[in-house]
């Protein structure tokens, strides 16, 4: 079954944003296998968004991502990577469209509440770097 790494980002938690997020996602009939909240290291932030190592917006959404509480989540279901990006929205919420969280949500391209994984290779790469194997229920 395909499984995908989604988080709320520290804007969204902090401005009560978890349910909303978890409940469009819940709706749409996919299957929460994880959930945790934490504050992440800048070490954990540099690996999670190694491939953006250099570009012009790299160190200050390091110090964003690591500014307060995320909720790291697992969800399971058929399709549920591709979905949750769909439901998520443009990176950037001024282009998402009507309906998505970031376009409803999200204040600016890196306030944008929400992180999801963008392919099975990230799913797994993600998902291995937040959650141990036995934090995965089935
Ligand atoms: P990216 O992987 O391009 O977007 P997505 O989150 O939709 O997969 O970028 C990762 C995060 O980097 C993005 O959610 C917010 C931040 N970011 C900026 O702050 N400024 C930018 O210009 C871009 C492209 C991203
Ligand atoms: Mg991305």
């Amino acid at each position: 079954m395909e499984r995908t790494f989604l988080m709320v980002k520290p804007d969204g938690v902090e401005r009560g944003l978890i349910g909303e997020v978890i409940s469009r996602i819940e709706k749409k009939g996919f299957r929460m296998v994880a959930i945790k909240m934490l504050r992440i290291s800048e070490e954990l932030a540099g690996e999670h968004y190694a491939e953006h190592a250099g570009k012009p917006f790299f160190d200050e959404m390091l110090s964003f991502i690591t500014s307060g509480p995320v909720v790291a989540m697992v969800w399971e279901g058929p399709g549920v990577i591709q979905s949750i990006r769909e439901i998520m929205g443009a990176t950037d919420p001024a282009r998402a469209e009507p309906g998505t969280i970031r376009r409803d949500m999200g204040t600016s391209i890196s306030r944008n509440v929400v992180h999801g994984s963008d392919s099975p290779a990230a799913a797994e790469r993600e998902i291995n770097l937040f959650f141990k194997d036995s934090e995965l229920l089935d």
